[in-house]
């Protein structure tokens, strides 16, 4: 998916073009953006890896397939970089992170391998690259924190190439952590991203005005872990926070600012999720109706294996907080099925919380042994015929649950944050309710990309809401 988003206002445009193709969660499209903010001095956005000087593949490690759609994409720009030797090719991104010696061994057309907590030294890697004509290599973390205080990563800068392929300047994407600290036994992020750094209040809030100065009409504050926000400068003696801690005091800051636009936030590991967070969405309508509660397994000793610091009857209390602040809190999740040990009994106590809790979608993934967590080297792999049935059996379940959530939809009223235009059907733009359902809308009279407008709900599939403006 590419767009061309060169700025009119850039009058001399850069020479050498650039395309970025990004893999994987929201914290990747935010470095992308970040990355191509560094670049846009000498590089305009092109709109695929065949026109281009230089091509990015921001990678995805959290699962095997993720890293095998890499390497295959890598075959494919070997073949080019055949036709077109001035192509640069950098491999970004957690694949980068942990395979990135190795790569830089067996797949000779990388020319850079930049890993998450190096992406602002991708500048001096073009340079050195270009100077020594060898292959650069940057990957690991900084040692602690290291707030930015520079005014380069806190503002916009001054032409569109920062906005990746496909994005809009509507919602943007706000990195207030990196790393995690957490290690479920499952996950690779915390051996791909760190520890967690958190970015310091002053330098969220100068980051989210500018955007919003430049048009964004919603937010989306990025972390492995936001409720746990700020526990390293906390540490360090760096900030003071009031007794709801560093996040409820970053997002009370935010909700302050005077500018209609929502404010989200994802993800969060269920264990620093706190019952003051969750009422603060009974106060503000900017934070929506809508949460990402990731609980990975109903089951109390899958979860006790995974590490993930909460039993099941501790998450369902946390989801009966959000339903006190918001009876009709539209929630979602993340669920591993096959994890190590995972019995019969294990899945149909996952099935049965999926059922309880009538998620309005969730992003359900069979478990992938990953290098480096305990989990791979666990007794009782479950096969991978069994992961695939439990999944599909996860997945039928929950789409009926989808589509009934999304039929009671219809005829109510709803206020939508219209977000783009549809690429096929004239007149039409795709927006977002409070509760982060999509909706379509046809408006022949006017452009809504950008609006936040109340709607009447007229149809429902399981994918997408069809509406009507409500005359104003
Ligand atoms: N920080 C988030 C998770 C980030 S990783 C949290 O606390 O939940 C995104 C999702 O990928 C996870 O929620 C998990 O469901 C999935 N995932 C991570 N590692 C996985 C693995 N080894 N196999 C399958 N799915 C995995
Ligand atoms: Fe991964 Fe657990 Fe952190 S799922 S990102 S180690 S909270």
């Amino acid at each position: 998916m590419t767009v061309s988003l060169q700025d009119p206002k850039h009058t001399m445009a850069p020479q050498k073009t650039v395309s970025i193709e990004t893999y994987g969660c929201q914290m990747n499209v935010a470095d992308s953006e970040d990355m191509l903010a560094a670049l846009c001095d000498e590089y305009t956005l092109s709109t695929s890896a065949e026109k281009s000087d230089l091509v990015i593949l921001n990678t995805c490690h959290i699962r095997e397939k993720a890293y095998h759609k890499v390497v295959s994409r890598l075959g494919k720009l070997r073949l080019l970089k055949e036709k077109h030797h001035k192509l640069r090719i950098v491999v970004a991104g957690c694949v980068a992170q942990a395979e990135g010696k190795k790569m830089l061994r067996s797949l000779p057309m990388i020319d850079i391998i930049v890993g998450p907590g190096r992406i602002h030294d991708l500048k001096t890697l073009l340079k050195d690259h270009e100077r020594y004509k060898t292959p650069q290599l940057a990957i690991g973390f900084p040692k602690k924190t290291t707030p930015t205080t520079d005014t380069q990563e806190t503002q916009e800068p001054q032409t569109k190439l920062h906005l990746h392929p496909g994005k809009n300047p509507v919602s943007r994407f706000v990195t207030i952590q990196s790393g995690c600290d957490n290690y479920c036994t499952f996950c690779v992020v915390p051996h791909t991203r760190g520890h967690e750094i958190s970015v310091k209040q002053e330098d969220v809030h100068k980051k989210v005005q500018s955007m919003l100065a430049r048009g964004a009409q919603e937010i989306f504050l990025l972390g492995q872990n936001v409720n746990s926000y700020g526990a390293d400068l906390l540490r360090e003696g760096i900030i003071q926070a009031s007794k709801n801690g560093p996040f409820y005091d970053l997002l009370t800051s935010l909700l302050k600012i005077d500018h209609h636009f929502r404010l989200r936030f994802t993800t969060s590991n269920p264990h620093d999720f706190t019952y003051p967070l969750s009422q603060l969405f009974r106060h503000h309508q900017r934070l929506g109706k809508y949460y990402h509660l990731p609980v990975q397994s109903g089951s109390a000793h899958i979860l006790q294996a995974m590490k993930r610091k909460v039993t099941p009857s501790e998450y369902m209390e946390k989801i009966s907080w959000l339903r006190e602040s918001i009876k009709d809190m539209a929630i979602s999740t993340d669920i591993i099925v096959g994890f190590p040990g995972e019995s019969d009994d294990d899945f149909d106590a996952t099935y049965a919380m999926v059922q309880e809790v009538q998620y309005s979608f969730i992003y359900a993934f069979r478990y992938s042994p990953r290098n480096h967590t305990p989990a791979k080297r666990f007794a009782h792999q479950v096969d991978e015929d069994i992961k695939a049935k439990r999944l599909l059996a996860l997945q039928q379940l929950q789409d009926s649950i989808t589509c009934k959530l999304n039929e009671k939809e219809i005829g109510q009223t709803r206020e939508v944050l219209f977000l783009y235009p549809s690429s096929k059907e004239k007149h039409a733009y795709y927006g977002r309710t409070e509760h982060f359902r999509l909706v379509k809308v046809v408006s022949p009279k006017q452009p809504l990309t950008g609006k936040i407008l109340p709607v009447n709900i007229i149809k429902a599939s399981k994918t997408t809401l069809e509406a009507q403006l409500l005359s104003t």
